[in-house]
């Protein structure tokens, strides 16, 4: 063995998961951020984990509103997930920028991309300070799923995304 870094050592684990953080904006819009790191938790009850960097604008809307859908995006739209991860929703509407088409959950107001395979829907339960990132542990709500859908995972670390297969 060597001794290497992280992001090295995140090379070597990949393929690595890909997520789409759905929160809502204060104008009602959605904002859509990409996030490798996320897990289920628990079965009983139903809860997921995910982290994101403490200056994400994501985390500050759903420190805000409590809620989050986490969704694993479909292939279709790798080159537009990886634009979800490169900018940030502070000034900008993503879905608009990248040509993202979204699709609503029934009784929800944040939307969540057409092209998904799976969707959870969560509330916040509680935040913990992990370094320069925030560990969101949510409560499932709901939870959607499409396997017509090619789920997208990260490759070289986090340089390519694309089907596992
Ligand atoms: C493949 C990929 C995976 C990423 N995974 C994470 C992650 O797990 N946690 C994180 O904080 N940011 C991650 N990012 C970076 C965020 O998506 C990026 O900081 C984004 O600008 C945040 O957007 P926001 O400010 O609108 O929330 C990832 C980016 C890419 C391209």
């Amino acid at each position: 063995m060597n001794k290497i870094n992280l992001p090295q050592a995140a090379k070597l684990t990949s393929p690595n998961p890909v997520s789409v953080v759905c929160t809502m904006k204060p104008d009602g819009s959605t904002n859509l951020a990409t996030v490798s790191w996320w897990t289920y938790l628990s079965f009983n009850p139903n809860m997921i984990a995910y982290a994101m960097a403490k200056t994400s604008y994501s985390g500050e809307m759903v420190r805000n509103t409590k809620k989050v859908i986490l969704t694993i995006p479909g292939a279709e739209i790798a080159d537009a997930v990886m634009g979800c991860g490169s900018t940030t929703g502070r000034n900008m509407d993503k879905a608009e920028k990248f040509g993202i088409e979204l699709a609503e959950i029934e009784g929800n107001s944040i939307k969540i991309p057409f092209h998904s395979r799976v969707a959870i829907q969560c509330s916040l339960k509680e935040y913990y300070e992990v370094g320069n990132h925030y560990l969101y542990i949510c409560n499932v709500e709901q939870v959607y799923g499409n396997d017509a859908e090619e789920a997208l995972f990260a490759w070289n670390g986090y340089s390519q995304l694309r089907p596992a297969k």
